[in-house]
């Protein structure tokens, strides 16, 4: 229904509004592995696996969203203290290599430690909660939250870094261009937040 048809919107308009110019490599670029080896892996690891749920995994995810997140945390639409002195100076060739570099590493899920709230948290990515207007994240985040373009994959995100987001929709700490996650997530109750982390996070 329109949903998706607005998720489409966001995958095509998405990509008109990205910076188009990358310009040609300077001598003086730096490489992918000099950045990560001095920068990204401190956090986020080499292979973007983040050992610590503080921060997200990067890896398997959409090269054009996380292009976008790099851009919005240099730009500050997006508010985070660590990731904005990481991205200050890059280059835009740069932000682009480093998005593909991550988006091509194979992800490893966590192990939900509750099997029954992952099946709540199932159900309710699957067919959202009709009582409470919560629409099904599958409708934009896809059957098996591989997320596409724009629209982040979830599937085996750290847990706690899913809820976090959550809440920074719900209280607005997090902005995004299009305000979509913010209605979408409105009414969800904290139980609700907890179990899609719990079946989010150990999706392959
Ligand atoms: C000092 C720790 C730290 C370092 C170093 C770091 N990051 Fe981050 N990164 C974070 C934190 C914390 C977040 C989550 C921010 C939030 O909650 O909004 C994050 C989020 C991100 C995101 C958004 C992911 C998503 O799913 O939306 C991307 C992309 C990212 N980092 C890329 C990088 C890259 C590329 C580098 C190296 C140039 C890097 N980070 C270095 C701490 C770090
Ligand atoms: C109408 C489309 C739509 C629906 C439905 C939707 N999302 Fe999203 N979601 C998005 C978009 C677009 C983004 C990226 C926002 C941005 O660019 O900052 C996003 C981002 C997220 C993020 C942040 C991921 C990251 O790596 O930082 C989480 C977590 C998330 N959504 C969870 C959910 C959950 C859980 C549901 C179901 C309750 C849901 N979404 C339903 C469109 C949607």
């Amino acid at each position: 229904m329109r949903l998706a048809a607005h998720a489409a919107l966001i995958a095509a308009t998405g990509m008109l509004a990205l910076p188009l110019a990358v310009g040609t490599a300077h001598a003086d670029e730096r490489s992918v592995r000099q950045l990560v080896e001095a920068r990204c892996q401190n956090c986020h690891g080499m292979e973007g696996q983040s050992s610590s749920p503080n921060y997200p995994k990067l890896a398997s995810q959409n090269a054009e969203y996380l292009q976008r997140q790099l851009f919005n945390f240099k730009l500050g639409k997006r508010r985070n203290a660590e990731m904005k002195a990481q991205v200050a100076d890059l280059s835009a060739a740069e932000v682009q290599a480093l998005a593909n570099y991550f988006s091509s590493k194979p992800i490893i899920a966590d192990i939900a430690f509750d099997p029954a709230l992952a099946d709540k948290g199932r159900e309710i990515y699957l067919n959202g909660n009709p009582v409470t207007g919560v629409t099904a994240c599958a409708t934009c985040h896809g059957p098996r939250a591989h997320g596409a373009l724009f629209l982040p994959r979830l599937a085996g995100q750290h847990a706690s870094y899913i809820e976090r987001q959550i809440h920074a929709f719900i209280d607005r700490t997090r902005q995004t261009p299009d305000m979509v996650m913010h209605s979408v997530v409105a009414t969800l109750a904290e139980d609700e937040i907890i179990a899609l982390g719990q079946y989010l996070s150990g999706l392959e």
